[in-house]
């Protein structure tokens, strides 16, 4: 394994995680405006192998459930019933295909849970059509699943026109399904 080091992200790495995040999750939504969001930030690190950037996690407050989970509203009530009105959402947690397999998902999310010791968490897994991916890395963070929601990104994709490099193949936006868990 090369030497890895994770940090905070700096102004020079935003162009790297923005192709790493539209070739493995964002597919062409992840932006300079809504990655520098994260420079310095302690809600987002990045994997560093020398200069190169092979990995990335990002996180923000869930400040407004109700915004976040907009036409989930089966989410929101199970939100409300085990009282997670304020936690941290992990968005978004990728890896270069190169380097998976190594720890670098494991770490980044390490980091982000160390940083902001004592929060709940939430986050959104992504079940591929071959399985949710990230599933070890936050099951042996003690995050359990909540509910687990059919085509949760289908509408969001055809209204903003993203696709889905698993799913395409069966029609226009992403028919992936979700399982939201928590930590507390
Ligand atoms: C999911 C992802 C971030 C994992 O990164 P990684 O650096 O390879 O993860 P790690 O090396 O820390 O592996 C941690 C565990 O996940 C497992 N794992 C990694 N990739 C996996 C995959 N594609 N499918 C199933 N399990 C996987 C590993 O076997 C390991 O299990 P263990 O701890 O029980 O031994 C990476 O595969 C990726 O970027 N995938 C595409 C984007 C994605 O699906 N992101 C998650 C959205 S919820």
């Amino acid at each position: 394994m090369s030497f890895i080091t994770i940090k905070k992200i700096s102004v020079k790495e935003v162009p790297q995680i923005i192709t790493l995040l539209n070739t493995t999750l964002s597919f062409g939504l992840a932006n300079y405006n809504n990655v520098s969001q994260y420079i310095q930030s302690t809600y987002a690190y990045c994997a560093l192998d020398n200069n190169k950037v092979v990995g990335i996690i990002t996180s923000k407050e869930l400040m407004d459930p109700a915004s976040e989970f907009l036409q989930h509203e089966n989410v929101l009530q199970k939100l409300n019933e085990c009282q997670i009105n304020h936690a941290i959402i992990v968005k978004q947690l990728a890896v270069a295909q190169y380097y998976r397999g190594q720890g670098i998902g494991t770490n980044l999310l390490d980091q982000l849970l160390k940083q902001h010791a004592g929060r709940n968490f939430v986050t959104v897994g992504w079940i591929t059509p071959s399985g949710w991916n990230a599933k070890s890395i936050f099951h042996k963070n003690s995050f359990q699943p909540l509910i687990y929601v059919k085509e949760f990104w289908l509408k969001d994709s055809l209204l903003k026109k993203y696709d889905c490099p698993y799913c395409k193949k069966f029609g226009p936006g992403c028919s992936c399904s979700a399982v939201i868990c928590i930590k507390d």
